[in-house]
């Protein structure tokens, strides 16, 4: 789905919410949502980067966007209620979300792993995906063709040495996506699956291979076509599955 060519209008009059959208994959991913005609909802810790998205947004002459600050280390339940109250209030409905904020966490043996950072990292990367799609499946269902998309990283599934909380969240996530789109797929039109995209140059993969060369990593801009692809009206019926992005193509993976 990567090569998938989208009509200009694909996101037209869709309001897509997604999470750590001033940096990395969700700041390519929130542009070019905005550049199919989506109204997008910034939603990340770092005002200043949010601000610069919707600058970025805006004098591309695309749909105003919105910012939403939210550090989803310390937001509480009451806080994602709050949230989903102004998408109702504002929108009346949500028809696409982004999970795709994550922290890395430490690259550490389980037996030396910081139990307060072991928290964070699960606050971050599980809890809060769980507690935000809870909040706002009143205003997904409220729309007639919702998508969910998490964002997957094989080495949950490898279990992937040293790669701790980071790893057994990304698995949590993906257990819970799967266990959505069930939950989901009959009575609802919400679609609910993962992208995995692979070996993407951004501040995290430049933490966890402070060593590595980023010009050997993927170009976040060249793996949208998956992205677009289910955040809009093609993709129906598409659910529970994992697309695994690879330099150029992707391949929906084992779900
Ligand atoms: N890059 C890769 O090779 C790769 C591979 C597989 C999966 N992924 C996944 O792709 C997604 C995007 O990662 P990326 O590579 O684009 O990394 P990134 O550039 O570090 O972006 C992560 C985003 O999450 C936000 N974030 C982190 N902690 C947050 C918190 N407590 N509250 C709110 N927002 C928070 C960050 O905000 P700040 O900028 O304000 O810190 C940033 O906008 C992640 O889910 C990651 O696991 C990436």
């Amino acid at each position: 789905m990567n090569s998938y060519t989208a009509p200009a209008d694909l996101l037209k009059d869709r309001i897509i919410l997604v999470t750590g959208a001033g940096d990395g994959i969700g700041r390519v991913a929130a542009r070019r949502f905005a550049a199919f005609g989506a109204t997008v909802i910034l939603l990340g810790r770092t005002i200043r980067k949010l601000e610069q998205v919707y600058d970025e947004i805006a004098q591309a002459g695309h749909p105003q966007a919105a910012i939403y600050p939210m550090n989803l280390e310390g937001a509480s339940p009451k806080d994602y209620i709050d949230l989903a109250h102004v998408l109702e209030t504002e929108f009346g409905r949500l028809d696409g979300l982004l999970h795709n904020a994550a922290t890395l966490g430490a690259l550490t043996p389980i037996v030396h792993y910081d139990i307060e950072l072991w928290y964070k990292v699960l606050q971050v990367n599980l809890n809060a995906p769980f507690l935000l799609t809870q909040a706002v499946l009143g205003p997904l269902t409220r729309s007639l063709d919702a998508s969910i998309v998490f964002t997957a990283d094989t080495v949950s599934e490898e279990g992937r040495a040293y790669w701790g909380a980071y790893a057994v969240a990304k698995g949590g996530a993906q257990t819970l996506m799967k266990m959505l789109a069930s939950e989901l797929e009959t009575n609802t039109s919400v679609r609910v699956n993962s992208i995995d995209p692979g070996n993407v140059r951004s501040g995290l993969r430049l933490k966890a291979y402070p060593a590595g060369n980023p010009e050997e990593w993927i170009d976040p801009e060249t793996i949208m076509g998956t992205y677009l692809y289910l955040m809009g009206p093609d993709s129906r019926g598409i659910t529970g599955q994992t697309f695994r992005v690879t330099a150029g193509a992707d391949l929906p993976g084992k779900p």
